[in-house]
């Protein structure tokens, strides 16, 4: 087994300096050793962050709840809904697809929400996830064990189109921190030449190094031409092809539905502001952000803000319409909102709620930093 920074040497000697992208992928995705591979515990207390799941299950039953509400108005469309043993003629299947599951617990948090609350509901639906860890497929595999037939992996949205032999699919594709997880480029402004050049990784005896790629493939687009007037020297910024990638992917399989993506992140306006001269790149050890983003390789999580703007463009381009991007504090309370309205239609609401919810909401937590973008075909 290599670890990746044994890897990441390699290429390094071999290639000379390495975009940030693939020290990224490599550190997090390298087969059976990197950080993803590595850690089942990460998110949660005892890990490197804290996600909406691990403040409880009330996060998976409220989602449950508005995917409930969704697939109503899909099924409402004369698509027949149907679970993998009973495909219908033209190929239309109603699907739960969640991307980047984890452990398994958002999926057994929803999956046990809509068993009680919508049986029937939960009787037609086929819930699908998408992970290319196969590590991981095999967690999620044990945690789901009581939901074996009702579920499917897949490891890439190519191979769920393969597998299933659908080109496109009618319900909803949804992740949870998914995009911020993937690998960004990283580049810094250069004001005297007006230019970016993009950060990244060299070697310096047995150290990992920041140094210039002078030319790189593909540079940001700055949102508003004159900004390189004003753009202090180091100026730094992410763009992260691959999350467009597979926004794109997944927008373009979508062929009635929604499509949705909860993480932290900003829209163009927000990425391009004198409080973030640094870039928004993080370092998660053992649940401290850590300056040094080339250190610990395989052990700590890199994560990235999203560009939301980016991700909207994608969709959009896709001929999806945006239907809502707002925090998750908005997004969250528009469903208690609907469930205070009908308390019966959710089932029980306690003290233990409420704290879940006010975790889930606080502005200073995962309320305001997190953002909701659903968008629809
Ligand atoms: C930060 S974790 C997600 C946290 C989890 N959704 C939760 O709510 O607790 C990122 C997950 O995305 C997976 N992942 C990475 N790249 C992916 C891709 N291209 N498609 C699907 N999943 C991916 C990782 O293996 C990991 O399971």
């Amino acid at each position: 087994m290599n670890a990746p920074d044994e890897i990441i040497r390699r290429e390094i000697a071999e290639r000379g300096v390495l975009s940030f992208a693939r020290f990224m992928e490599l550190a997090l995705y390298c087969p059976n050793s990197g950080y993803y591979e590595m850690k089942k515990d990460s998110p949660g207390r005892r890990g490197d962050f804290y996600t909406s799941v691990s403040a409880g299950e009330l996060f998976g039953q409220l989602l449950a709840f508005q995917f409930a509400g969704w697939l109503g108005e899909v099924n409402s469309l004369n698509l027949q809904p149907l679970g993998a043993a009973k495909r219908s003629e033209d190929g239309a299947t109603l699907n739960l697809i969640e991307a980047g599951a984890h452990d398994g617990q958002l999926a057994r948090d929803i999956l046990t929400w809509l068993q009680s609350a919508r049986p029937k509901l939960f009787g037609q639906i086929e819930y699908c996830i998408v992970e290319p860890s196969a590590r991981r497929r095999e967690w999620q595999n044990e945690t789901l064990k009581n939901f074996a037939p009702r579920v499917h992996w897949f490891a890439d949205l190519e191979n769920m189109s393969r597998v299933t032999r659908h080109s496109s699919l009618c319900g909803i594709i949804f992740s949870n921190e998914l995009l911020d997880a993937m690998p960004v480029h990283r580049f810094g402004w250069d004001a005297a030449k007006k230019l970016w050049f993009e950060w990244g990784v060299a070697l310096e005896g047995e150290k990992f190094v920041w140094a210039k790629i002078q030319t790189p493939d593909a540079k940001p687009r700055t949102p508003d031409p004159a900004l390189g007037d004003v753009l202090p020297d180091g100026y730094t910024i992410e763009t992260c092809p691959a999350a467009e990638n597979w926004w794109r992917e997944a927008a373009t399989i979508l062929e009635r539905g929604k499509l949705m993506a909860i993480d932290y992140g900003l829209i163009n306006d927000e990425l391009f502001s004198p409080g973030r001269m640094r870039g928004t790149l993080r370092a998660y050890f053992r649940h401290h952000a850590t300056d040094d983003l080339l250190a610990n390789v395989g052990e700590q999580d890199l994560t990235a803000h999203v560009n939301f703007s980016a991700i909207q463009s994608v969709g959009e381009a896709c001929g999806l319409k945006t239907e809502a991007f707002s925090t998750q504090v908005q997004f969250l309370t528009k469903i208690v909102e609907k469930i205070f309205k009908n308390p019966e239609l959710f089932g029980e609401w306690g003290a233990k709620q409420t704290r879940q919810f006010q975790t889930l909401t606080h502005p200073e937590h995962l309320g305001r930093a997190f953002r909701v973008l659903t968008q629809s075909r």
